[in-house]
């Protein structure tokens, strides 16, 4: 066979095969075309590439090379044709070219909780005064949450309504309940360890209170207890009033109330002079012996201080936030400015 009615052979079929597949307007009528063309037994493509054999041998390099042209020129028809028939079916829709100018998506980075980088920031306060953490259970039973700490079975603070009692009974048969103070973390520490102790504790607390700008059903409490020799309130105040400034600022003050916490004696409600305001931020005191006594320790050796904040409270003072509910209710706007 001559190389040129070969090369006629050959435009013909790449011709008539790319009429066809522009022509088919269906998968069906496509998958006819293919058949026809390229299909592996009866194709026609298989059928001139069969032809080659009869074209002279010094010719066959330029035949193989156009074979392979057309081969080429009819794949191309046939990728358009089922491009052109699947375009805007399926969810993908047509196949856009990658563009490799367009800017980037940016990528959202998470970040810690506003609380969460509060307790970080108040750990690091705290341990540069020399205190070290602790921590407890959330689910506690009545004897670190009220007992130990010189609440006795008829005072209010023991209340079914102010307190989420769980229906399951700890060890001992005593009730449980979802711990309302972290100062079931002072019997807790005390209990396995000897003075002199210097801790804190951050974590959440729970009370039946409902939500509003400032009351939580959950929130967290900053804890803290020394226990040594010949500790005084005198301590007690210039740990409180380092806190403070190095946490609101050096221009803030601090007062003492007089109150009452079973678990102190003398007891004093702490307050903070900041913009123009005294705030009320916690609890505080001399550990009461009793207290001493109930996890063995001598009152007449030792003395301690403890005291009580409330975190949420210290961030929203920071911050200028107006309501504790914006912590909770998850949302990206909020979260995201700190
Ligand atoms: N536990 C108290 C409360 O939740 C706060 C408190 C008061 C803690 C006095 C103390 C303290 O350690 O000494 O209201």
């Amino acid at each position: 066979m001559a190389l040129a009615d070969f090369l006629k052979e050959l435009d013909a079929l790449a011709a008539s095969a790319t009429a066809a597949f522009q022509a088919s307007s269906d998968p069906s009528a496509l998958e006819a075309a293919r058949i026809e063309y390229v299909g592996a037994k009866q194709g026609r493509l298989k059928a001139v590439q069969k032809n080659m054999g009869q074209v002279d041998p010094a010719d066959r390099p330029l035949a193989g090379k156009r074979l392979n042209e057309v081969k080429a020129e009819i794949e191309r028809a046939m990728v358009m044709a089922t491009e052109r028939l699947t375009a805007g079916k399926g969810a993908a829709g047509p196949v856009k070219p990658f563009d490799p100018t367009l800017p980037g998506r940016p990528v959202r980075l998470g970040r810690l909780h506003p609380i969460t980088q509060t307790i970080d920031e108040l750990i690091a306060i705290m341990g540069r005064l020399g205190f070290s953490v602790a921590d407890g259970p959330e689910i506690e039973d009545e004897w670190h949450n009220f007992e130990a700490l010189n609440i006795p079975l008829e005072h209010p603070a023991r209340d079914p309504l102010d307190n989420f009692y769980l229906s399951v009974a700890g060890r001992g048969r005593t009730a449980m309940l979802l711990r309302s103070q972290t100062s079931t973390v002072q019997i807790r520490v005390m209990e396995r360890t000897p003075p002199p102790v210097r801790i804190i504790t951050l974590g959440r607390v729970y009370r039946p209170d409902t939500a509003d700008a400032t009351h939580y059903p959950m929130f967290h409490q900053m804890e803290g207890l020394l226990v040594d020799r010949r500790v005084t309130m005198a301590d007690l105040k210039s740990v409180l009033r380092m806190f403070a400034t190095s946490y609101l600022g050096s221009e803030v003050r601090i007062r003492f109330r007089p109150s009452f916490f079973p678990f102190t004696e003398p007891s004093v409600e702490v307050d903070y002079h900041w913009n123009d305001q005294w705030i009320e931020f916690g609890g505080a005191g001399m550990v009461d012996p009793n207290v001493l006594r109930a996890v063995g320790y001598d009152p007449e050796d030792v003395t301690g201080f403890a005291f009580g904040l409330g975190v949420e409270r210290l961030c929203m003072r920071r911050h200028h936030i107006t309501d504790i509910r914006e912590f909770y209710r998850n949302d990206i706007r909020f979260l995201h400015q700190f």
